[in-house]
């Protein structure tokens, strides 16, 4: 029997919403419904998605940071078609396949005095590994994280997840100690407890997009240095050009002990996720024949992943992405800046690269205020969903609300992303806060609706 994928989706075309609803997760298409963000795409290329009526969306959130590369890069794409016509030998497990050594020698170029790789197949298994090399190499079991952070949601990391909604109701999780970013007096305090293994930090931090104050990951290293402890750099988000840097931590004169990668890895076509470390804490961890396969994963450096690794990482090197997303990030960071004088509501712009956040304020004048009051006793963050909705349905442009309860937008399009993405954003958010700043009309109807809508929740 032949199976016939295309007909598949040409005869079951349009059931994805009442599939999803019946059988996987029901609050996603209620959710979607809620901020009109229920439309299905046909098709997708570069930084644009298109729905079937060939209308064009920006994809101002490349699928939470994987398109670094934009969708549907034809050399990424290229590369999958050609290592499944290879016919390797994949996964047979006890031997030693060619493709992760290459994806490992290109990885740790870019990342000196890293000198080995455990590649696994998604960001929060690339910091459970993390987590476990750290506190096997160090012999110690706390391991600290910051405010705010995210590091993945399977239990080990949500161990070292900085946020009360993610943890609720899991606990108890793994031994640990949150401080403020940028704290080095917090950090001093638990490490003279003498049982800390890590810090875990990401260079700039994926909820509300704090950035740690100048200095911090290099004063931190060498604190955590003198306790004999490790400093983990999650570069899951911040990884291959994102920040304008190849790597988040480069901002700094810092070499981290533990650096995780994912995301923007897959170039968006094959999951994965990779753990790099100094050479001795894999020395301790894989100590023995005894201890070969003590950390590993069955799906742990496929073919395809490997080949869709090596493939973005060389599309990255030849569209000189991380330099684009410099260039562009500031362009579009400076524009976005000039408004924050001009709008009340505009508290600050913020951000490294291609990875920036606005993040909204209470305003100042009464007839704003009034309004901004009536959304946040509802809940906080609906300003910032009803600027998302804004940017959707008027300018066909998607974004995201930066975590729970933040006031907070966050753009991570892809890192391919010129001055026409900067002019059509910059246009189309500045017609939603001089419509904002009205203090009435659509916007604020809409925002009555979520209301509305939180109050029933
Ligand atoms: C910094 C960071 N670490 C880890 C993760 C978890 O990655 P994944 O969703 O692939 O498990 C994320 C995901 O957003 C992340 O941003």
């Amino acid at each position: 029997m032949d199976f016939d994928l295309p007909g598949l989706l040409e005869a079951r075309g349009g059931e994805g919403y009442d599939l999803t609803g019946r059988y996987l997760n029901p609050q996603l298409p209620r959710m979607l419904h809620a901020i009109g963000f229920d439309h299905p795409y046909q098709r997708a290329e570069g930084a644009y998605l298109y729905d079937a009526e060939g209308n064009r969306y920006a994809d101002f959130l490349a699928g939470f940071g994987v398109f670094a590369a934009g969708r549907n890069h034809p050399v990424i794409r290229k590369a999958v078609h050609d290592v499944l016509d290879a016919d390797l030998a994949d996964w047979v497990q006890f031997d030693t396949p060619l493709l992760p050594g290459l994806l490992a020698e290109r990885l740790l170029a870019r990342a000196p005095g890293m000198e080995r790789v455990y590649f696994c197949n998604s960001g929060t298994e690339a910091v459970e590994a993390a987590l476990k090399f750290a506190r096997y190499a160090t012999g110690k079991r706390r391991v600290l994280f910051c405010d705010h952070a995210f590091h993945g949601l399977t239990t080990g990391s949500l161990s070292v997840n900085g946020s009360a909604e993610f943890r609720k109701g899991f606990d108890p999780l793994l031994p640990d100690a949150w401080i403020a970013l940028g704290d080095l007096d917090a950090l001093d305090r638990e490490l003279r407890k003498g049982d800390v293994a890590a810090l875990i930090v990401e260079p700039v931090q994926g909820k509300g997009v704090h950035i740690p104050p100048p200095g911090f990951l290099a004063a931190a290293s060498d604190l955590l240095h003198r306790h004999k402890a490790l400093l983990i750099c999650d570069e899951v988000q911040t990884g291959f050009g994102r920040t304008g840097k190849y790597f988040g931590y480069q901002h700094e004169d810092v070499e981290p002990d533990i650096v995780t990668v994912a995301k923007a890895l897959s170039g968006g076509v094959v999951p994965v996720g990779g753990t790099m470390a100094k050479g001795w804490i894999f020395d301790k961890v894989y100590s023995s024949m005894d201890r070969v396969l003590v950390h590993d994963s069955t799906f742990g450096s496929g073919a395809a992943a490997m080949a869709a690794g090596l493939a973005s990482m060389a599309v990255i090197d030849d569209e000189d992405l991380v330099g684009n997303a410099q260039r562009t990030g500031d362009a579009l960071r400076t524009a976005l800046q000039e408004m924050v004088d001009r709008y009340e509501l505009l508290g600050e712009v913020r951000g490294r690269g291609l990875m920036i956040g606005i993040e909204f304020t209470k305003p100042k004048s009464l007839k704003l205020r009034t309004s901004w009051n009536m959304l946040q006793a509802a809940r906080r963050g609906l300003f910032a969903q009803m600027v998302v909705v804004a940017l959707f349905q008027r300018h066909r442009i998607l974004t995201q609300v930066s975590g729970d309860n933040v006031e907070i937008i966050k753009l991570i399009p892809p890192l391919t992303i010129g001055d026409t993405e900067v002019k059509m954003f910059r246009e189309g958010f500045m017609e939603i806060m001089e419509d904002a700043s009205r203090g009435s009309g659509l916007m604020w109807d809409f925002g009555r609706t979520l209301v509305k809508q939180a109050l029933r929740n």
